[in-house]
């Protein structure tokens, strides 16, 4: 495979922004009684806002109406929005920068595809904005990783077939959605954990130029 873009998730990849993700569920969950453990959330990891309320919901035993669904989200990313509103440049994990720079310079395009509606603000106050060539997020698909449809979009919007992208993840729903999509799937976290990745690395900075253009 001859790499032509490289796709990136951005909550747990890019930055740390999955813990602050945990710590508002887990907040909610509190104030519901129901037990949210860190491991529950290795299953949240890349599902979206309604997903995520539902499965934390169900583990309750609970089922409420559309509306009350609709304010806890609400509570939930206000709540987030409260814990990320002091992320900076400062907040990108440590090498991204550095491989951002090594791809554009062979020529390989940079997609972002996030489960995230809040990805805009976060990648525009992580000051990496600027650097993607086509960024994909929860407010322009309708079905959720492990869904591929985000991934789509973005080798769509970088103008590269899939079989020549390559995707980062964090999460287990991201790694499938990586591979349904018909693109090779880089895995960033646990080995035994994304056993679906081709590859698993601890950090982005663990990753080099040569052994991705090797996939
Ligand atoms: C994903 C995170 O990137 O976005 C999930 O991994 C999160 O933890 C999801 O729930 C949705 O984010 P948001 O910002 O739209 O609530
Ligand atoms: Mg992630």
């Amino acid at each position: 495979m001859s790499c032509r873009a490289v796709i990136f998730d951005l909550d747990g990849v890019l930055t740390d922004t999955a813990i602050y993700h945990f710590y508002a569920w887990k907040a909610l969950a509190d104030e519901l009684g129901i037990n949210f453990t860190e491991h529950d959330n290795e299953q949240l990891k890349g599902v979206d806002r309604l997903g995520s309320l539902r499965w934390i919901l169900q583990k309750g035993g609970l089922t409420l109406s559309e509306a009350e669904e609709a304010r806890l989200m609400q509570q939930k990313n206000a709540h987030y929005l409260e814990l990320i509103d002091h992320i900076t440049p400062d907040n990108l994990y440590p090498g991204v920068t550095a491989l951002f720079t090594q791809l554009k310079r062979h020529g390989i395009k940079i997609g972002l595809a996030s489960a995230s509606k809040n990805a805009a603000f976060v990648v525009e106050r992580l000051g990496i904005a600027a650097q993607f060539d086509y960024i994909a997020d929860a407010n322009q698909v309708l079905n959720s990783k492990p869904d591929p449809e985000v991934f789509l979009l973005a080798a769509k919007g970088l103008a590269v077939a899939p079989q020549y992208c390559i995707g980062v993840e964090d999460a287990l729903a991201g790694i499938e959605a990586i591979n349904r999509a018909g693109m090779k799937a880089i895995g960033i976290g646990d080995a035994k954990v994304l056993s679906g990745a081709i590859r698993v690395y601890p950090a982005v900075k663990a990753i080099t130029l040569e052994e991705l253009l090797s996939v």
